[in-house]
């Protein structure tokens, strides 16, 4: 792995390959990075430490790069644990050190780590702010809700590098070659996809700014064809369409919904639909389910009904796209039932709560399994799906 950013900026960053779920809920097949910085110059700053879990690792890269050198500085742009997990252990080891932090990490940093007098330890930073390290000067801009509200980024004007805490990050280690917009995609709509607005926020102050590489807190360092990356962030804190196409998400109790799911993909290819991706709510990773549904501009949901209400799977994936502020978008109903169907009401509610949706005639009921008679009616919603 590539340890040198620029001559004085090197990576110190950790992969992590056997956490079995990041932040007790998503899968990382491909483990995840907790990356971390050490900027070299008259003073020395490192920018952000990683979670507990790997701290050893860690500060033999951090110590291997100090070459005996004390830090000056610890930027904490982010106090979540994944990356503020050994800030006590740099204060143990380097009790001079000065962590520099907006004014609400700095009131938060108590309570992660009862016990330690932060009093005189901190540096507060509001927006604008800037830190001499030598040559190096670093300017802080407050980042609210990218994730968190204590959440700031860093530019380093000499090296034209922004630090962009969890901003621009995805799942898979970095010692895994991979595509970086699909897990940059499932890691953006599940861990910031409700806070959109305050991407664009940061998207705006970043545009102000000559950017050589962007340094994020997990995935791999970005040092060329940034618009790309930059556009992709753009489209989905927006809340835009990125892919046109139709994306059908089942929850199927003994199969006779995923046949009517499976049959409505079958009738869209056959009609020309553009891109047509199915998922089973029930086994398929949900983070990936939440992430295809921001991507593409139509969605099909189809349940069984139970107890009166929806099968839990499909209440699930409808929770999270409300949590993450799922909208503009239209949507196709399908629901089964053996008897009182109930499954489209409780959807339809639960979609109705969101910005933006327009609901696609007509709403499917299908009884137990799906009839040769129900054809005509997934043919006229697919024909409803495909009419712009
Ligand atoms: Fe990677 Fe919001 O922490």
């Amino acid at each position: 792995m590539k340890t040198t950013i620029t001559n004085t900026i090197k990576y110190i960053g950790v992969d992590d390959l056997d956490l079995d779920l990041f932040e007790s809920q998503y899968i990382i097949p491909n483990g995840i990075s907790y990356n971390s910085y050490l900027i070299l110059d008259d003073k020395v700053a490192i920018m952000d430490t990683v979670d507990f879990r790997k701290c050893e690792e860690w500060m033999v890269n951090l110590k291997n790069e100090l070459n005996s050198r004390v830090p000056d500085y610890l930027v904490v742009q982010h106090l979540e644990p994944d990356h503020a997990g050994c800030i006590a252990e740099i204060l143990k080891l380097y009790p001079t050190v000065k962590i520099v932090a907006s004014a609400r990490a700095c009131k938060m940093l108590p309570q992660f780590f009862e016990g330690i007098d932060f009093s005189q330890n901190t540096i507060e930073i509001k927006e604008g702010d800037t830190l001499c390290l030598g040559s190096h000067t670093l300017q802080f801009f407050m980042a609210p809700m990218v994730h968190w509200p204590e959440v700031m980024v860093t530019y380093d004007q000499q090296d034209k590098v922004i630090f962009s805490a969890d901003g621009f990050g995805k799942f898979g280690a970095l010692s895994h070659d991979e595509d970086w917009a699909c897990e940059a995609r499932r890691y953006y709509f599940n861990i910031c996809g409700k806070y959109g607005t305050a991407v664009q926020t940061l998207l705006k102050k970043l545009s102000t700014l000559d950017i050589a590489y962007i340094c994020p807190l997990h995935g791999p360092i970005l040092g060329e064809n940034l618009g790309y990356y930059i556009s992709l962030y753009d489209t989905w804190s927006r809340y835009d369409v990125e892919t046109e196409g139709i994306f059908i998400a089942y929850a199927s109790i003994h199969g006779g919904t995923a046949a009517v799911a499976h049959r409505l993909k079958e009738i869209l290819i056959e009609k020309g639909a553009p891109k047509v991706s199915i998922t089973d709510l029930s086994r398929d990773d949900m983070a990936e389910a939440i992430e295809d549904a921001f991507r593409m501009d139509r969605l099909v949901v189809a349940a069984a009904s139970y107890d009166a209400d929806v099968f839990p799977p499909m209440h699930d994936f409808l929770h999270h796209l409300q949590l993450k502020l799922y909208q503009n978008r239209r949507v196709g109903i399908i629901e089964n039932g053996s008897w009182a169907p109930s499954a489209a009401r409780v959807m339809r509610g639960m979609l109705e709560q969101m910005k933006e949706i327009e609901i696609v005639e007509p709403m499917i009921t299908i009884q137990s399994r799906m009839k040769q008679s129900d054809i005509p009616q997934l043919e006229a919603l697919a024909d409803a799906l495909l009419k712009q």
